[in-house]
Parts: structure tokens; C-alpha cells; sequence
């Protein structure tokens, strides 16, 4: 070893310390336990590099933002030239330059229905601010919502989060009321008290990769209306062509939405960035008034960089037909995946749409006690990685699903080797060589647990699946 690897071994080695020390053992620790605690030194299209070397193809893509692949050297080129501009950051008190031209890009390319644009950090603040638009118009406090959903961390949002273990201990949530997903009768008797300021929805849900049946949403709508609710549509995930569509609700034949909320592929994943996109009525009865104008702001929206990012984002969206691509591309992922399903036992139901897609897993025989069989689906992801060089998740806690979000600029040979490394990781599921790895990961997850005492095993099995291992 050189002297120059040596030295960039030990950084390495001293940066996984201290974030160990400083920012959060935990994480590290549940990333070490499934094999993924290696540091992602470049980025690169579809792939990313780790410090030794080792080029993996990306299929989570920062949960689905890097829809332009890492490092799009257009979206570096606008970051670029932003700098180069030298416009001041956050001045608050002008117009910001950048901020209009984005928001029409955005309108642009919605739905008519919607005429302005509240811009935001993340996903999670998006919500924030539609559960706002959605009290403030109408009066009302309750948020209609699905199970198995997810809308973002911060607390408004935490409310209309259908996984119990995410709300757990953080005392008491917004006023809010679950459905199941899909369920037009649920929601009909969820929205009959008439207090409902809003039904926070999914087009898609993330978690699982759950498709509603046809002509729910515009039906969810239509109850929305006749009760005077707002559907508000989590895009989060899902716009800008991860599911093959500009704006999946559109495609499920929703195309006058009251308001939209997206974030993630926005800036490609570069930079944060987050919308709400609202009708008019909507957001006027947030910003009534001169005095109000700033009822709702944050220091960092609307940055030149992040707008620079989004503009060069949605050009490229249309440049290079992202959107018919991930739906090309998407089906060709499908097909193939459900193909493996004739030799491989413990392949199960394969779903999604666009390049979001998921892989039900079903373990070929009866797993030796309860952490295994929790952890089986951690040794596929395992395999993957370790053997197929492909970087994927499991997303559900209780079943055994494995996502695939890869960038949408993918190509046939892309596919095709996320396919060949599940077909790998397959066989040997099949054929039991996964308990290999998957026995070393229990005798991980044992001396874990001896280490940490107080947490249950459903605790640390549920750590390491809710984060997005490998
Ligand atoms: C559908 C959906 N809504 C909201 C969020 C929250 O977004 P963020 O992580 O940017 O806060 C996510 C994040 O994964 C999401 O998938």
C-alpha cells in the first residue's frame, strides 16, 4: 500500500470514528451489522465508489432523488455558473432572481389547477406547510390519512404517518384519522364528520411500493369535494418521472389537484430543495393580507443554488425524456424480475411502476427462529451488494420487501444487471447460501444486542430495517 493510500485509509478510518463518536453510533453500528459501513467516496451516474475502489450500481439513489444519476455534469455546470455569479445567498428582503422562474418552470409542467408555488427544504416541510394551507382554508384541524404511508419525520408530518413504530415516543401528534390505502368506503366514513381539513395522500406509497386500485384517487377526490376537505398529493417520491409520469396523479387521472408537494428528484438529489404546489384560493387564505405575507417563510428556501439546481433538473427531465425512459425502462425491470419468478422459489410478487419497483421475498424454508427470519430479507440486500454489486434496500418491516429506486438515466445494461444480480442473489437463497451471511449477521445481531441490554430484539430488527441498508 502507498504511502498516499495509507494516509487516505486512516482518514477514513478516523472520519467512521468520529462519526461514530459525534453525529450517530447507532446508525453506525445497524450499517456495520449488514455489511454497509463502507464510505461512498464518488459518485458517478448510476454508481457509486467506494473508498477501495468498488463501483456499485446505485438502485436507492438517496431514496429515490438522484434521478439524473450522481454528479450530472449539467447539474454541476449550473451550480457553477450560480457561484460564478456571485449573487448573495439568502437576502430576504428583494427578489430573489431565481425563485419565479422556477416556480413557472414547476407550473409549467402541473396540472392547470394550481397556480402557486411555496418552496420548501425537504419533503417533510412540504407537508408542514400543505397541513397549514389546508387549516387555513378551511377551517378545520383533522388530516385524513393512509396506513402504511410516509410523509417525513418532523412532527405535523409524523401525524399522518401510518407506521406505528415511527410515531412511538414522541408524546402527542396533530389530530388525525387513518384509513387503508385504497379503501373508498374507509375514506367516505373517515371524512363524514365534516372536520377534515385535508386527505394527505400518496399516488404511490413509498413504503412497499403500494399501487392503489384504478380510479381510487380521482374517486378519493370526488368525496374530497363533496364534504369540502383538500386532497393534498404527496409527490415526494414520485413526481418529475420515478414512476414513469411527470406528476403520478395526473397519470391516475387526478388532473385538477387542490395541492401537490414534491421535493427529492427536484434538484437531482444535489441540493435541498422542496414545493408546494397550491391553487390559488388555497394559498391566498394562508397569506390573506399585506400583514400575513410572511405567515409561512424559513431562512433557506428559494436559494440560488437549490433553484439553479431545479432549473437545470427539469431541463434535463425534458432533455433526455427521463420521464418516458423510467416508464420504458421500468417495464423492461418488471418483466424481466417476474420472469425470475418461474425458478426461484423465493421470489414473490414483483410491483411498482416506472422505476419504482419491489420484490416480495419468500424465504425457501422455515428460517431457525424468530431473528433469522426477521433478518433473512438483510442477508438478500447483503448478497446483492457483496456479490451482485447493486445497492437496494428493504423497506417493510414487517414483510420481506426489497426496493429498487435506481437514477431514471439507466440504461438497458443497467437493467439488465440489476436482474442478473437478484437472479444471483436468488440462487442462493434457494439453494441456502445466504444462511452463510445470514448467520454471521445473528451472531452480529446477538452480540448487538448483548452490548445494548435494554432493547428488545423487535427493537434492533427494526433498526436495521427502517434504515435504508443495503
Ligand atoms: C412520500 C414522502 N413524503 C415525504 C417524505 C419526507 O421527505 P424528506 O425526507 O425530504 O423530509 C418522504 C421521504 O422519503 C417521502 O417518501
Amino acid at each position: 500500500m502507498s504511502r498516499r493510500d495509507a494516509d487516505a485509509e486512516a482518514d477514513e478510518f478516523a472520519d467512521r470514528g468520529r462519526y461514530r463518536r459525534f453525529v450517530n453510533p447507532r446508525w453506525a453500528r445497524a450499517l456495520r451489522l449488514v455489511g454497509c459501513d463502507r464510505e461512498w467516496t464518488h459518485g458517478e451516474g448510476v454508481h457509486l465508489i467506494d473508498s477501495q475502489g468498488r463501483r456499485v450500481l446505485d438502485a436507492i439513489a438517496g431514496y429515490g432523488a438522484a434521478t439524473v444519476g450522481h454528479n450530472h455534469p449539467r447539474v454541476i455546470e449550473a451550480l457553477r455558473s450560480a457561484l460564478d455569479r456571485r449573487t448573495p445567498g439568502m437576502v430576504h428582503f428583494g427578489i430573489p432572481p431565481l425563485a419565479g422562474a422556477l416556480a413557472e418552470a414547476l407550473l409549467r409542467r402541473s396540472a392547470p389547477s394550481l397556480d402557486k408555488v411555496l418552496f420548501t427544504n425537504s419533503g417533510t416541510e412540504g407537508i408542514e406547510a400543505a397541513i397549514k394551507l389546508a387549516r387555513a382554508s378551511t377551517g378545520r384541524a383533522m388530516i385524513v390519512h393512509c396506513d402504511h404511508s410516509f410523509h417525513g419525520f418532523t412532527t405535523g408530518s409524523l401525524s399522518l404517518v401510518g407506521v406505528d413504530s415511527l410515531r412511538e415516543g414522541f408524546g402527542e401528534l396533530l389530530p388525525s384519522r387513518r384509513i387503508p390505502f385504497g379503501d373508498l368506503e374507509a375514506l367516505e366514513r373517515a371524512l363524514s364528520p365534516r372536520d377534515a381539513a385535508a386527505f394527505v395522500v400518496e399516488p404511490v406509497q413509498g413504503k412497499g411500493v403500494r399501487i392503489p386500485p384504478d380510479g381510487w384517487l380521482p374517486e378519493a377526490q370526488r368525496l374530497c369535494r363533496r364534504v369540502g376537505t383538500l386532497l393534498v398529493i404527496d409527490e415526494v417520491q414520485t413526481a418529475f418521472g420515478r414512476t414513469g409520469a411527470m406528476f403520478e396523479c395526473v397519470s391516475q387521472g387526478v388532473d385538477d389537484p387542490d395541492v401537490v408537494v414534491v421535493s427529492k428528484a427536484l434538484s437531482g438529489g444535489m441540493i435541498p430543495v422542496g414545493a408546494v404546489l397550491a391553487r390559488e384560493r388555497i394559498w391566498r387564505a394562508m397569506f390573506s393580507s399585506l400583514d400575513r405575507a410572511l405567515v409561512h417563510s424559513s431562512t433557506f428556501h428559494q436559494a440560488p443554488l437549490a433553484m439553479s439546481a431545479a432549473l437545470a433538473v427539469l431541463e434535463l427531465i425534458d432533455d433526455e425524456r427521463l420521464v418516458e425512459r423510467s416508464a420504458r425502462l421500468g417495464s423492461r425491470l418488471r418483466a424481466s424480475l417476474e420472469s425470475l419468478r418461474s425458478r426461484h422459489r423465493s421470489l414473490g410478487e414483483v410491483r411498482g411502476r416506472g422505476l419504482m419497483i419491489a420484490i416480495d421475498l419468500e424465504p425457501p424454508r422455515p428460517l431457525r427462529g424468530r431473528l433469522e427470519s426477521m433478518l433473512w430479507p438483510q442477508g438478500f440486500v447483503m448478497s446483492l451488494l457483496s456479490e451482485g454489486a447493486v445497492l437496494a434496500q428493504v423497506v417493510s418491516q414487517r414483510s420481506a420487501t426489497v426496493k429498487f429506486t435506481p437514477p431514471l438515466v439507466l440504461d438497458e445494461a443497467g437493467v439488465d444487471r440489476i436482474v442478473a444480480a437478484v437472479d444471483l442473489a436468488l440462487a442462493r437463497a434457494d439453494s441456502g447460501v445466504i444462511d452463510g451471511s445470514l448467520a454471521a449477521l445473528a451472531r452480529m445481531a446477538r452480540n448487538f444486542l448483548r452490548r445494548e441490554p435494554t432493547r428488545s430484539l423487535d427493537a434492533v430488527t427494526r433498526s436495521v430495517r427502517r434504515h435504508p441498508a443495503p
